[in-house]
């Protein structure tokens, strides 16, 4: 495997191999499977479980990691091209990127969405351009449209719940949170349980339908895999018959790039917070997902946070064991 990107770029029974990898290192583990190995892990952007849990995979599978990010005591990094860098920062991402990676042998890169242009981040443009810097294998840590390991880890918890793929009910919930969020979760996790073969609902206010090409690539994934993908901005109509419920706040559509009225629209919603009535309608063992981190009492109440829908630490401990998968599918001898 030369690059994990994307979940599109893997057949399904590519998939299934890389979970049934994953049980299998939780089960069986391998300390010395990349011994002598390193990953080098940039973070242009904040994170806790996709940081910490790259570290433990690694060392889980014997070898060793590095992280940088601009917060450390680099120098400061310049990512505009073309520029004439007459001002505060000494280092090019240009260079940074390709010297990072020649210290290892595979390379995790983090740059979330700018989100001031809805193209350019539907293209990943800002992402293509980094990964077209280096030669070593890499890994999506989360770009402007795909985070696959959390797309992955996702598909692994669906699975060790039995929650069944064709058939079962999962509604991807917009909710208020007071900032805009990039896209990348939302429309990757859409894609991850098209492909699954779910019946997927995208409930969301109007203003926040996630754009055309997020729903078309959805929905051929789905009509692929024998599942379906609905919209609606009414909660009683989306939630009914709900196997899980999967929450995130995203940037409106429709004022991408334009902070003072997304914010405005935003805030007609802030009713938006999954509590317990909205499992009313729901399956009754009805379960919450999130990708964390998570707004308490603004994006989902502390009831439904810290009750038994909630299956949020179980997604987070699932990183860890995809992406050992991963780096053992990418690193290991069997490559
Ligand atoms: N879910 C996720 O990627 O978490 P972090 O932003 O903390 O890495």
């Amino acid at each position: 495997m030369k690059a994990f990107n994307d979940l599109a770029d893997f057949n399904t029974d590519e998939i299934h191999a890389l979970l049934e990898l994953a049980n299998r290192l939780d089960e069986r583990p391998e300390p010395q499977a990349l011994r002598g190995k390193v990953l080098s892990l940039l973070f242009l952007s904040p994170s806790l479980r996709t940081l910490a849990s790259f570290q433990a995979a690694m060392t889980r599978l014997g070898g060793g990691s590095f992280v940088i990010s601009p917060e450390m005591s680099i120098h400061g990094i310049e990512t505009r091209p073309g520029i004439v860098m007459d001002g505060a920062a000494a280092e090019h991402i240009n260079e940074a990127v390709p010297v990072i990676a020649s210290y290892s042998d595979a390379i995790g890169i983090r740059a979330f969405a700018e989100r001031k242009d809805l193209e350019f981040d539907l293209a990943d443009s800002e992402f293509k351009a980094l990964t077209g810097l280096i030669h070593t294998p890499w890994i999506n840590m989360e770009s402007a449209m795909n985070h696959p390991c959390q797309n992955l880890a996702d598909w692994k918890t669906l699975d060790d719940l039995s929650v069944a793929a064709n058939g079962g009910k999962f509604v991807l919930s917009w909710a208020y949170h007071p900032r805009a969020l990039p896209l990348a979760v939302p429309a990757s996790t859409l894609y991850m349980a098209a492909r699954r073969g779910m019946d997927v609902t995208v409930l969301r206010p109007e203003g926040f339908e996630l754009p055309e090409p997020v729903m078309h690539r959805a929905r051929a994934a789905a009509e692929a895999c024998g599942g379906s993908i609905q919209e609606t901005d009414d909660r009683t109509e989306g939630m009914q018959g709900a196997h899980v419920i999967y929450a995130k706040s995203w940037s409106s559509t429709r004022h991408y790039g334009d902070r003072l009225n997304d914010q405005k629209l935003r805030e007609e919603h802030i009713d938006w917070c999954v509590d317990e009535p909205w499992f009313d309608n729901a399956q009754d063992d009805c379960r919450f997902m999130h990708c964390l981190p998570v707004r308490r009492g603004v994006v989902v109440s502390e009831t439904v946070l810290d009750g038994p829908r909630s299956v949020v630490i179980h997604e987070a401990r699932n990183r860890m064991l995809v992406q050992m998968a991963v780096l053992h599918q990418m690193l290991g001898s069997e490559q």
